[in-house]
């Protein structure tokens, strides 16, 4: 399972991969804006901090066929292992079709439902990614969307894998790990959520004081 940061911003990405054992990073024009530089530094302050071998997921902006190219063979040359992320729509189907034929891996971004990841995979998507979350916020089944589309691809047998994206807590990851979901990304947040117990903290404490109090503040094992 690939697990996966949302987020552009650095401190977050340098505090939790020195952490977690991550696979890279997705982001998206709102997580780069919000950052407020350009997206050759942001990748490539990214790509300082995980390495080169990780995947880094970046998105296009244009909402046409030709921009999408052009911006999508520029991400493309940003860092060794790049996914340039496509919306799902008519433009973006036609970009993920030309692209793949290019040999430039693409995550198909922005999906819905389930149909909107198969032919986004049969276009040549190496990972599809449907947002649970949005989906959940008005009234969908975002976790539905994934379980169809893992059972649809091993079907398949097909190599595209499911990104699972969007999530506001840990129940919703969890939810999908329970599916045998390939990959997700979280953002800080959930991933902390994810990794936190105030029960861990609160034995922790515990194991401490027991120890301190017959053998003396501060003493270790060795
Ligand atoms: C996916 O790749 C997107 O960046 C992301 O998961 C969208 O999440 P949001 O709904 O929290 O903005």
């Amino acid at each position: 399972m690939e697990l996966f940061l949302d987020t552009g911003n650095i401190q977050e990405i340098k505090e939790l991969n020195s952490i977690l054992p991550i696979d890279g990073v997705t982001t998206n024009p709102t997580l780069i804006a919000k950052e407020n530089k350009r997206i050759f530094q942001s990748v490539k302050e990214i790509s300082n901090i995980i390495g080169e071998d990780k995947i880094i997921h970046v998105q296009v902006v244009s909402s046409d066929f030709e921009g999408m190219m052009e911006e999508a063979r520029f991400l493309n040359k940003l860092h060794k292992n790049i996914f340039v992320k496509i919306p799902v729509t008519k433009e973006g189907f036609r970009a993920v079709k030309e692209l793949s034929k290019e040999g430039i891996k693409v995550t198909a971004t922005a999906i819905f439902t389930a149909h909107q990841g198969v032919l986004a995979a049969k276009a040549g998507a190496s990972y599809v990614a449907p947002y649970v979350n949005r989906l959940d916020n008005i009234s969908g089944d975002g976790i539905n969307v994934v379980k169809d589309l893992l059972t649809i691809f091993k079907e398949y047998n097909s190599n595209c894998k499911v990104l699972g994206a969007s999530f506001k807590n840990a129940q919703q990851v969890l939810e999908i790990f329970k599916h045998g979901i390939q990959s997700v990304t979280v953002p800080a947040d959930v991933a902390k959520s994810l990794m936190n117990h105030p029960l861990t903290d609160y034995s922790v404490d515990k194991f401490v004081s027991d120890w301190e109090e017959v053998f003396g503040e501060g003493t270790k094992i060795i």
